[in-house]
């Protein structure tokens, strides 16, 4: 199809050029070919047309010359004679299209008398690097040309995206199109088997019904709650990622000198050697009778303090009181005789006598129903009992240190216990699309449960592809207001937590990529997260961002913003982004759509309907 000429080039001076406006050609819009095209504003693309070669230059400013009045007075104004008005259009060169090919370049400069065309819709695909819509997604439209803008499925999702913004300026909604749209698309049957996404939603704004346009075929919701307990709404979380020392010390909150290292051997011994039911009671009644054998050594309230754990397990009482009526070491009160005055000890050992009248087996036996019948969760809880009390009876440990992490212990398992659910195997557990609402979770919760589910998904993707060698499913991480983890700032103050969460992001972000793991970020605070995350996303898109922090960030991160772009940002209206990075490498403005019906609940307040 032929372009539509608009003008001559008239003056040239370097990669700088002026156009002379056809007369018919300076209005806001006009019909060419049945479509109606928009006329040439500030900031828009024109084509110069050089023999084959196009050469590609924005328009950066316009003004008027009057033919007949150049001293520009009123006693001289003949604005409305005919003909006397000229539009004049700068331009700079931008780059060419060659051989269908875009590229930056000064090697061509316009002349004069060079025709002058609006850049149709398939040049600016080609500057773009857009292909035709096959697989590509319908985004929204360039702000100026006012083309509809398909991006394409592959540079866009098999990248870490960042959406930047301030506070309403429409970023939860490009977020939630992007991939409505790639789930609109003719992949969806072949991305439910093979790809996963993950999305962190602080604000349960993804939460509605046929959000992404899915169905709950297709998609799980998690509302995670610390208050009401709900089983369909806890998230499941393999073992050795919730039973971890180095997640468990920053969720109890362990200081470093000794809870800590109570902790990790603690945990050591639990994920090693208790295997079941069977093992935990071999292990704990291995532990009472060394506290009989040794009973001079060991500390006088031993035996009390695992009376006391097994009555926590709900071991039966008067069985336990076999315990303490015939073998007491309260107060060096040494009792070791029953009372037809056989002896408990046969030298060293518990004598035959002695593991009858204690009831060793049946408290054995109890230990382990009870236990068996615990979720996983308390059985850990359970076993930190114990071996709180193994630690004080050899005094290895000053007990006094230890007590206090208990009440956090307490604290923390009551919320975790309501919203996550230890399993062996999530393969089946999630689906294509799982939205994990952290609205109504406490700050503790809201701050683990996007690290562990990032450090298990992440994993299990890393060792598929490390075992099949090649990536045959995907994983995408969508995080909406990432600043709540990804925050930089705290790092310097020390806090366990943040080292903790930014080490496994920034693994992730480095190294996602090669094992078909994603990430999607939204902020709108992007000076405050990690600059070395920053600096690793591969696609951007810039709402409205006015704080200069913000905006130098941007400047030192996004090697493909140029200034005109960037001096764009502050001034973008809602929905309007500025798109560059690997997919778009020259910056493009864009409006994106908003959908009508289906979209994230995050709408302005209307509070004049709201008080009407
Ligand atoms: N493309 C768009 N076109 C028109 N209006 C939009 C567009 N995107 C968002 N909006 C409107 O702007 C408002 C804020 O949108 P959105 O919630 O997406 O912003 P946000 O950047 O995520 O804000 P926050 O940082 O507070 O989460 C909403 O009322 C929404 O309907
Ligand atoms: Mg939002």
């Amino acid at each position: 199809m032929n372009s539509k000429k608009i003008g001559v080039i008239v003056e040239v001076d370097g990669i700088y050029a002026k156009v002379g406006m056809y007369n018919e050609t300076n209005e806001a819009e006009f019909l060419w070919n049945g479509e109606i095209l928009t006329g040439p504003k500030v900031g828009a693309y024109l084509t110069i047309n050089q023999g084959m070669v196009k050469i590609i230059a924005t328009v950066f400013s316009e003004k008027i010359i009057d033919n007949q009045n150049s001293a520009n007075s009123d006693e001289f104004n003949n604005t409305f004679s005919k003909n006397t008005i000229n539009r004049i259009i700068s331009l700079k060169v931008k780059g060419v299209i060659n051989n269908n090919k875009f590229s930056v370049s000064s090697e061509y400069v316009p002349m004069i008398g060079n025709i002058v065309s609006l850049t149709t819709k398939k040049e600016l695909n080609i500057i773009y690097g857009l292909s035709d819509n096959t697989d590509a997604i319908l985004i929204g439209k360039s702000l100026l040309e006012e083309y509809p803008i398909y991006l394409p499925i592959n540079t866009i999702f098999a990248s870490h995206i960042g959406i930047f913004g301030n506070t309403g300026s429409g970023k939860s909604n490009t977020l939630h199109k992007l991939y409505l749209e790639l789930f609109k698309s003719k992949y969806i049957k072949k991305i439910s088997k093979v790809s996963q996404f993950y999305v962190i939603d602080f604000n349960g704004e993804y939460t509605q019904e046929n959000q992404f346009g899915l169905s709950n075929q297709y998609k799980r919701v998690f509302k995670i709650n610390t208050r009401i307990e709900s089983k369909e709404n806890k998230i499941p979380i393999k073992k050795d990622y919730l039973f971890d020392a180095d997640i468990l010390s920053i969720l109890f909150d362990a200081r470093p000198a000794t809870q800590v290292p109570f902790l990790r051997n603690a945990l050591k011994i639990f994920n090693k050697d208790i295997k079941d039911e069977i093992a935990f009671a071999d292990i704990e009644i291995g532990f009472l009778k060394r506290i009989i054998q040794e009973h001079r050594n060991v500390s006088a309230d031993s035996l009390n303090n695992w009376v006391y754990a097994a009555k926590a397990l709900g071991v039966d009482e008067t069985l336990l009181q076999s315990l303490t009526l015939h073998f007491s070491i309260d107060y060096g009160n040494l009792k070791v005789k029953t009372e037809d005055n056989q002896s408990i000890l046969d030298g060293e050992q518990i004598s035959d006598t002695g593991l009858k009248v204690l009831k060793i087996v049946e408290i054995r036996n109890q230990l382990a129903n009870k236990y068996k019948d615990l979720p996983p969760i308390r059985k850990l809880k359970c076993f930190l009992e114990f071996q709180r009390v193994y630690v004080s009876a050899w005094k290895s440990t000053n007990i006094e240190h230890i007590n206090p992490l208990f009440k956090r212990i307490e604290t923390s398992i009551l919320s975790l216990e309501k919203v996550i659910e230890v399993v062996d195997n999530v393969e089946d557990t999630f689906k294509m699309l799982n939205v994990i609402s952290l609205l109504d979770a406490n700050q503790e919760i809201t701050r683990l449960i996007p690290m562990l589910i990032s450090k298990m998904i992440y994993d299990e993707q890393k060792n598929q592809v490390s075992n099949d060698g090649k990536v045959k499913k995907t994983k995408h991480l969508i995080i909406d207001e990432a600043h709540n983890i990804l925050n930089s700032q705290f790092r310097r103050n020390g806090d366990d937590w943040q080292d903790y969460r930014l080490s496994i992001f920034e693994e992730i972000i480095k190294e996602g990529r090669k094992f078909g793991f994603y990430l999607t970020l939204s902020s709108q605070r992007p000076a405050d997260i990690s600059p070395t995350i920053m600096s690793q996303l591969h696609n951007y898109f810039i709402h409205r961002l006015v704080n200069d922090n913000d905006l130098e960030m941007l400047k030192n991160t996004m090697p493909t913003l140029d200034g005109y772009s960037f001096n764009m940002i502050p001034n973008l209206g809602q929905g309007e982004a500025v798109i560059t990075g690997n997919s778009i490498k020259v910056p493009l403005l864009i409006k994106v759509n908003k959908e009508t019906i289906i979209r994230p609940n995050s709408d302005d307040v209307i509070l004049t309907s709201l008080w009407k």
